[in-house]
C-alpha cells in the first residue's frame, strides 16, 4: 500500500495538465483502477486481516483523490496565469485612425440643414417612404388624371390581384410630409421634413432614390418675401459664403400658387464642379405659397392661415458644396470615395462651431 501511495502521489505532483491527470485518476482509483483492484482482494483475508486494510485502502483513495483535486486547482491557476501573461491588452495604444468609419455626405448636409433650419425656427417631421397615394398626389393637389403624375416616374407597390384600392407609391417627394404635419400640428407650424424620395430616373445629374428637404411654414401673415429671405438666408448659412448668386424663376408646381424654382451659378469644368462662377445654372429647390386646397387637405382653414413651401434637392446641395460631380458615386458604396469625401463621425455640425470642418 505505501508503493501504491509512492506511485501515485509522485505521478500526481509531475503531472503537467489535466488528460494526464485524468488519466493516473482512472488507473489510481477509476472502477477498475489499482485500488479498486486491492478492494476486491478484501473478500478472501480473514476479518482480522480486513479491519486493518479495509480502512487503510479507504485512505490511500481518500488521500489520492485529494491529491488529484488539488493537483487540478493548481493547473487551472497555472493556466490563467499564463493567459493573463500572453493575451495582455495595451490600453495606451491609439485608437484607430479617423476615416475608419466616417459620415456620408448625405448625412452631413442633411445634419448641417437641420442646424441650420433649427436657427431659423423650424422642427423636424417625418413621414414614411411608403406612401398613400392620396398623400403624395390627391392631397397635393394632383388628382387622378394629372399629367403631373406620369411626369414624376412613380414607383407603384405591387397589390394583389382583385384588390381595387388605389396603389401605394414609393413618395415621389417629400411634400406629403406636409400634409401628414398640418393634420398632426395643426397652424401655426414651422418644420422641414428631409428623407429618401424615389423616382425611375438614372444619370449623372439623376439616382432612382433621392433626397429632398421640404419645408413648411403656415401662419396668419406669411408672404413671398419671407419665402425669398429664408431661401437665401439658408443657402448662404449652408454653403458658408456671404453672397451666392441665386435665380428665381417663376414657375409651376400643382400645390403652390404662385410658384418659383431656384438655380444656383455654378460651372462644370473639366468634370469639377465648382459653386458661385461659370456660366451654368443648377437647378436646386421648387417653392411657392402653399395652395388653398392643400392647406385644407391638411385640415387648416385657408381663408385664416396661407404659408410658403419648398422642396430641396440634398443630394444636388451637396454635389455643390463639396464639388463631387457625379450623383451616382454617393450610393455606389465604394469605401476609396467613402473615405475621401466622408466627415468626421464626432464634429456635429452648427452654426457656432462651423458647419463642415
Ligand atoms: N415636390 C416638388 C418636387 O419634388 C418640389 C417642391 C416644389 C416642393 C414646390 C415644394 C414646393 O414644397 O412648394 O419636384
Amino acid at each position: 500500500m505505501d508503493d501504491l501511495k509512492a506511485k501515485y502521489l509522485g505521478q500526481i505532483a509531475d503531472a503537467g495538465d489535466e488528460n494526464t491527470l485524468e488519466a493516473i485518476r482512472v488507473a489510481a482509483v477509476g472502477k477498475k483502477g489499482e485500488v479498486a483492484l486491492k478492494m476486491r482482494e478484501l473478500g478472501k483475508m480473514t476479518p482480522e486481516e480486513r479491519q486493518v486494510a479495509g480502512p487503510a485502502l479507504n485512505a490511500l483513495k481518500d488521500e489520492i483523490n485529494s491529491a488529484l483535486s488539488a493537483k487540478k486547482a493548481a493547473l487551472a491557476d497555472a493556466a490563467l496565469d499564463e493567459r493573463l501573461r500572453t493575451e495582455w491588452l495595451d490600453v495606451t495604444l491609439p485608437t484607430r485612425p479617423r476615416g475608419q468609419g466616417s459620415v456620408h455626405p448625405i448625412s452631413q448636409a442633411t445634419e448641417e440643414l437641420t442646424a441650420i433650419f433649427a436657427e431659423l425656427g423650424f422642427s423636424v417631421a417625418e413621414g414614411p417612404r411608403i406612401e398613400d397615394d392620396w398623400y403624395n398626389f390627391d392631397a397635393l393637389n394632383i388628382p387622378g388624371h394629372h399629367p403631373a403624375r406620369a411626369e414624376m416616374d412613380t414607383f407603384y407597390m405591387h397589390r394583389a390581384e382583385g384588390d381595387n384600392r388605389p396603389p401605394h407609391v414609393l413618395r415621389t417627394h417629400t411634400s406629403p410630409v406636409q400634409i401628414r404635419s398640418m393634420e398632426k400640428q395643426g397652424a401655426p407650424i414651422r418644420v422641414i421634413c428631409p428623407g429618401g424620395v424615389y423616382r425611375a430616373d438614372y444619370d449623372q445629374t439623376h439616382t432612382p432614390m433621392f433626397h429632398q428637404v421640404e419645408g413648411l411654414a403656415i401662419d396668419k401673415d406669411i408672404s413671398m418675401a419671407n419665402l425669398k429671405w429664408v431661401l437665401e438666408e439658408f443657402v448662404k448659412a449652408f454653403f458658408e459664403v456671404d453672397d451666392v448668386e441665386l435665380r428665381f424663376r417663376a414657375s409651376h408646381f400643382p400645390f403652390t400658387e404662385p410658384s418659383a424654382e431656384v438655380d444656383i451659378r455654378c460651372s462644370w469644368d473639366n468634370g469639377q464642379l465648382k459653386i458661385g462662377e461659370g456660366d451654368d445654372w443648377m437647378e436646386i429647390l421648387g417653392s411657392g405659397m402653399v395652395h388653398p386646397k392643400v392647406i385644407a387637405a391638411g385640415g387648416i382653414d385657408p381663408e385664416v392661415y396661407q404659408g410658403f413651401a419648398f422642396g430641396i434637392g440634398i443630394d444636388r446641395l451637396a454635389m455643390l458644396k463639396y464639388g463631387i460631380p457625379d450623383l451616382r458615386a454617393f450610393f455606389d458604396s465604394d469605401l476609396r470615395w467613402l473615405r475621401h469625401y466622408g466627415f468626421a463621425a464626432l464634429d456635429m455640425p452648427n452654426l457656432h462651431g462651423g458647419l463642415s470642418r
